[in-house]
């Protein structure tokens, strides 16, 4: 993964980190592609004390993703990495929309948004098994969670049925039941041709779209076994480009339904 994104950034002359966090990513990403101007840019003032340690030559700007306050043109590429789910669960999609029409205007012709973030794996209904400490953690996840009311059923003997999206909700918090902010938010905010749908929308192109992190390593982590379902990739990685000009993004919109159909699986998208 990192291979990809280093490939996409190296010798760029002005990259924007946006919801850059305490600044973990964005360190590497200097430190990594010889970006000439980074700038990261956060909703949270604390965070972005603590990236203003890390990262000391970037420029910092305390900001809401849905106004960008940057001039058009601005960016040769905007990193994204797991502020959208964010983004989902306190605005909805149609704040995930703003969000990229911003980014498209921020960066210059031909620039490239990194997109990195949680997929939802939909709400079909699978069985899985549940070790006892998993089944404590998980009533208790039940009952926590408020982002929206959990889908499954007690089958008996370790067994439950679960929504996909559900089971890796639970997945990916059990060692965060304890945080209101971690119980509200959703990990599992667009499918993956949702976010393409989206992001072609917004006049960028998909150049290329990869599934990562296999959902069976996680459940390994807990204490879940899938009974009757094949494991799923949980995270996508997205890059795509800005459209040179308006007729070719107008093309790309009228293309959009066609194209969306024609869309493989992450897998044989890799
Ligand atoms: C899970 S952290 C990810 C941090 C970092 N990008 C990383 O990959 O480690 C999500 C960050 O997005 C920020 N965020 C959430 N919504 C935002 C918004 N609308 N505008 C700007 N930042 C936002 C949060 O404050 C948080 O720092």
């Amino acid at each position: 993964m990192w291979n990809v994104i280093r490939r996409n950034i190296v010798g760029c002359r002005r990259l924007l980190d946006l919801g850059c966090g305490s600044g973990r990513v964005l360190q590497r990403l200097m430190e990594e592609a010889n970006v000439c101007e980074a700038c990261g840019m956060d909703l949270s003032g604390e965070k972005l004390v603590e990236a203003h340690v890390r990262c000391p030559s970037a420029e910092l700007v305390h900001s809401d993703s849905v106004v960008l306050p940057f001039k058009d043109g601005s960016f040769e590429v905007v990193f994204i990495s797991l502020m959208l789910h964010e983004v989902e669960s306190l605005k909805g999609l149609e704040g995930v929309k703003i969000t990229l029409d911003e980014v498209s205007r921020v960066l210059e012709r031909g620039g490239r948004v990194i997109l990195i973030d949680h997929l939802n794996p939909g709400k079909k209904m699978i069985t899985v098994w549940m070790d006892s400490s998993a089944r404590v953690k998980f009533n208790e996840f039940v009952r926590r969670f408020s982002h929206h009311k959990v889908q499954w059923f007690d089958l008996e003997d370790g067994l439950i049925k679960i929504s996909k999206g559900d089971l890796q909700e639970f997945a990916t918090k059990f060692k965060s039941l304890n945080s209101e902010i971690e119980m509200k938010e959703t990990h599992a905010p667009f499918t993956k041709a949702q976010i393409v749908r989206i992001l072609m929308k917004c006049g960028l192109k998909p150049k290329k779209v990869l599934g990562f992190q296999n959902i069976k390593d996680q459940l390994l982590n807990v204490g879940v076994e899938l009974m009757d379902a094949e494991p799923w990739k949980r995270k996508i990685l997205c890059v795509a480009k800005k459209l040179d000009n308006e007729k070719a993004k107008r093309s790309l919109h009228d293309n959009l339904f066609h194209t969306l159909e024609r869309l493989p699986s992450p897998d044989v998208f890799v």
